[in-house]
């Protein structure tokens, strides 16, 4: 090769990775999940966000050596971490720990640090270049709850710079906006129906007008319906997860007739908070077309949970036009993905 080509080569190559920069990372209550480019795809990857405590013996830690599960040593204990620690928790008959709690990184769980600290490295992959830019998804302050995100943005965003990342925060349903209303200027709602939380956000022209979160979600809704039909929340929201469908008008079961109550609970709770939140915002934006809302997180997966959604809203007599109400096209990859776009953009820049 001539030293011309050769040069060449390189520049081609610098420019391919350029394309490749950015990263969009989720850390939510229940998941964590990646975005990066991968030629002209996106691949995703996601994690469970629990741990479970196994006792330390130098068998097990053999054992554990020898298999795929992810696991720390800590101050001799054992800590499996991710997907894995579910299927131990459920061995155990016992309920894995969580590092996050109601969006936040827990306050009353000792090991939440170190956790989620190896529950980013296990998905996050090093940075390829020094610096590169990883938005990560924060929420919104919580309308219900007397805390605030400062603190847990603060300590995901210095795990993330440990990693030899730029990183940049982005509210979890404004990332739903930049991940699927490019077609309408960034104009609409974005609401992530997650684990701990509902995110909601208004944007207009991409900038947000309002936002803010509820601390009730898919596990208030798992509590809340153990509590009424005397079972444990792991095992409501195995049911859930598995076979729910809110189209099912007859013959439900006493779950999927609890569970319905509590979804018709939470969207109403959702759809009445954002009426008061738009009717105390100041200077409101002329918006005069109709406006789409984008139902996205894992608690929208339910079958039928659109439909639900919309009727109860025109109950509820919302104060906006509105268009289109659409799930997301990947529910539960809409925040890493538009982190991810807001990553590439700036990439873009740099
Ligand atoms: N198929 C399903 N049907 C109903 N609920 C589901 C389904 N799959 C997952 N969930 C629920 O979705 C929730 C997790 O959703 P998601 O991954 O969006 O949350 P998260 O981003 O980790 O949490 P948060 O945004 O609140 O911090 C859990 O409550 C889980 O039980
Ligand atoms: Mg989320």
């Amino acid at each position: 090769m001539t030293t011309t080509k050769k040069r060449f080569a390189s520049k081609e190559k610098i420019a391919e990775k350029k394309i490749m920069q950015g990263k969009g990372v989720d850390i939510g209550t229940a998941f964590v999940k990646c975005a990066a480019r991968k030629g002209d795809s996106i691949i995703f990857r996601n994690q469970r966000n629990a741990f479970f405590e196994v006792e330390f013996t130098d068998f097990t830690k053999k054992m554990l050596d020898n298999s795929v599960v992810r696991y720390i040593q800590k101050e001799g204990k054992l800590y499996v971490v991710g997907d894995e620690a579910l299927k131990f928790a459920n061995i155990f008959h016992k309920e894995a720990r969580r590092p996050l709690s109601r969006g936040i990184i827990s306050p009353t769980e000792s090991e939440a640090l170190p956790m989620i600290e190896l529950l980013i490295k296990s998905i996050v992959d090093k940075p390829s270049i020094e610096g590169e830019i990883a938005y990560y998804s924060v929420p919104g302050e919580p309308l219900d709850a007397d805390f605030n995100v400062i603190y847990h943005e603060k300590i995901l965003h210095g795990f993330l710079t440990k990693l030899g990342y730029t990183p940049k925060a982005i509210n979890e349903s404004h990332a739903i906006i930049l991940s699927e209303l490019a077609d309408e200027d960034f104009t609409g709602i974005g609401l992530s129906f997650g684990g701990g939380m509902v995110n909601v956000c208004l944007s207009y022209i991409s900038v947000p007008i309002f936002k803010f979160s509820v601390t009730k979600s898919g596990d208030w809704i798992d509590q809340q319906v153990a509590m009424a039909v005397n079972e444990t929340a792991s095992r409501i929201s195995a049911i859930k997860e598995s076979s729910l469908d809110l189209n099912k008008g007859d013959g439900l079961t006493k779950f999927e007739s609890a569970l319905s109550i509590y979804y018709n609970h939470l969207i109403e709770y959702v759809i009445e908070n954002i009426k008061d939140v738009f009717e105390k915002t100041e200077k409101k934006p002329r918006i005069d077309k109709p406006i789409s809302i984008i139902l996205a997180g894992g608690t929208s997966l339910p079958k039928g949970f659109a439909d639900r959604f919309k009727r109860i809203l025109y109950q509820l007599k919302f104060p906006l036009k509105i268009g289109s109400i659409r799930m997301a096209s990947q529910p539960v990859r809409s925040v890493a993905k538009g982190a991810l776009v807001a990553a590439r953009a700036d990439e873009e820049k740099r």
